[in-house]
């Protein structure tokens, strides 16, 4: 069986002080695009990964979601690492839902979901697919309500050469004294009615002050992809990607061209609704 994992960007993420166990407050809409990790599946006695990284959460969603049961799990990565985009974390979801289809366990979204958030924080999100408001750690999620004819939205995601740590850039972060649900409210209805404007006027990361203090190569990126053409322009995640808006697949493939000459990796992608 395979299984697409879908990379994500934050359009918003609002970090809103430390709680009991240690993790961020954060209300996030996160948006899943058409870069996608390939997941092949397999039934078998034991349960192995090739995933190339460390830590690795295919293993672990895989063993939240059954520990008695094996399978052979295959990841062909496009996603790149320490991007912000949730690569592992959308690995983790596909093997979540492929397994639970492979092995007949009969679970709903909404319970993979739950399994999920014992894998990491971003899986919730990405179980569930389509535009979702994030919250809590990331373990509460909302699917936003789309029209049936659901706007696609072009983006341009550029990397520069530096990984980030998600634990490191969380500790710089300084959260926001007030928890106000007004700015996700606005994108979240800038997205359903399909407002490229609107939602790139709107793009907000507090991650992005840390990130920029850690790595400044982060700040040239989005410099390099507002001159290039893209509207908006913020980290995703943790990062230290960045991307913007385009108003069509054709002026995307240009502002990607611009930013892979100067040196970034650089993918012209559209945000999945379905
Ligand atoms: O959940 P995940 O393993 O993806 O989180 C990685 C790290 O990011 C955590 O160990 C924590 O330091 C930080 N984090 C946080 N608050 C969140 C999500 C992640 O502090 N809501």
């Amino acid at each position: 069986m395979v299984v697409e994992a879908h990379a994500k960007v934050n359009l918003t993420l609002e970090v809103f002080g430390v709680r009991g166990d240690g993790y961020h407050g954060l209300r996030s809409v996160v948006l899943p695009v058409s870069l996608s990790d390939r997941i092949e599946l397999e039934d078998a006695p034991v349960l192995t990964s090739d995933c190339p990284y460390p830590d690795d959460l295919c293993l672990k969603a895989a063993r939240a979601l059954c520990p008695t049961r094996g399978a052979t799990i295959h990841v062909e990565k496009h996603i790149p690492a320490g991007a912000g985009l949730g690569g592992g974390s959308a690995d983790a979801a596909a093997v979540l839902i492929g397994l639970n289809e492979l092995w007949k366990l009969g679970k709903s979204r909404e319970q993979l979901s739950e399994t999920g958030a014992q894998v990491g924080s971003d899986v919730p999100a990405l179980v569930l697919g389509g535009p979702v408001l994030m919250q809590g750690r990331g373990e509460r999620v909302e699917r936003l309500p789309m029209r049936s004819d659901g706007e696609v939205f072009w983006l341009v995601l550029a990397k520069p050469a530096v990984a980030c740590s998600t634990a490191e850039i969380y500790r710089l972060c300084q959260p926001r004294p007030h928890d106000d649900p007004a700015l996700a409210q606005q994108v979240c209805q800038a997205i359903q009615s399909g407002d490229r404007r609107g939602v790139a006027a709107r793009l907000t990361n507090d991650l992005q002050g840390p990130a920029v203090r850690l790595h400044p190569e982060i700040a040239d990126a989005l410099v390099s992809l507002r001159a290039a053409g893209a509207e908006g322009g913020v980290m995703s995640g943790s990062g230290s990607t960045v991307f913007g808006f385009v108003p069509s697949e054709q002026r995307g493939s240009e502002v990607a061209a611009a930013m892979v000459a100067k040196g970034y990796w650089a993918k012209c992608v559209h945000t999945i609704v379905g």
